[in-house]
């Protein structure tokens, strides 16, 4: 009797850690919202899709910016210093049913771009799990993360993904372990 229970006991969790895995992702359920002027934080956006299925929210502008970068750099600058909105002109579906959201953009004068800290304002993810990932020319990411941490007190900021503008096409192999990172816990 007691060999047959240790059998039975063994069986069930073997069993329990195969199917693990699979019954947390069940659990989830996620989104990628995403602000890229030029295209290369939104290619980040596109393997995220590619490998978790989850839909891309990609954020239009009201008023787009300039497209020379001449033109719009020192008034984003402005908007940054004096905290200025850029409206959002998507329509941003209903997010409560969403665990986990992939917050991505640009980083811009020191900080997260414009429009995505007007979308975070009005959307502060109470609860959710954000997967930061940021693409910059050189900078280091740290003051965006820091914007997202200030800007969403109450989400839990896992793990960011961070690629220089220059290095995004040969930044997949480290993005596709992040992404497999990112679906665990
Ligand atoms: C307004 C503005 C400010 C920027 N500031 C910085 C900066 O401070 N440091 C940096 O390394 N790159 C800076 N960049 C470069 C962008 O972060 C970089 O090109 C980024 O990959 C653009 O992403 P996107 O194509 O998704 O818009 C700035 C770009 C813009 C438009």
């Amino acid at each position: 009797m007691l060999k047959r229970r240790q059998v039975i006991g063994t069986v069930f969790s073997a069993a329990a850690l195969s199917i693990l895995p699979v019954s947390a992702q069940n659990l989830r359920k996620g989104i990628i919202v995403v602000y890229s002027r030029t295209g290369n934080t939104f290619g980040l956006a596109q393997r995220i899709h590619e490998k978790t299925g989850y839909p891309i929210l990609r954020l239009q502008l009201v008023k787009p910016y300039a497209e020379n970068y001449n033109d719009m750099t020192y008034l984003a600058r402005d908007e940054i210093r004096s905290d200025a909105r850029r409206e959002i002109a998507t329509k941003i579906p209903d997010l409560s049913g969403y665990t986990d959201i992939y917050v991505g953009g640009p980083y811009w004068w020191g900080g997260l771009d414009v429009p995505m800290r007007t979308f975070l304002k009005d959307h502060p993810l109470e609860g959710k799990r954000i997967h930061p990932f940021i693409t910059s020319g050189s900078s280091s990411p740290r003051g965006a993360i820091e914007d997202i941490r200030r800007l969403c007190p109450k989400a839990t900021i896992e793990p960011h993904f961070y690629s220089s503008n220059s290095e995004v096409s040969s930044a997949l192999n480290n993005l596709d372990k992040w992404i497999e990172e990112s679906l665990k816990g």
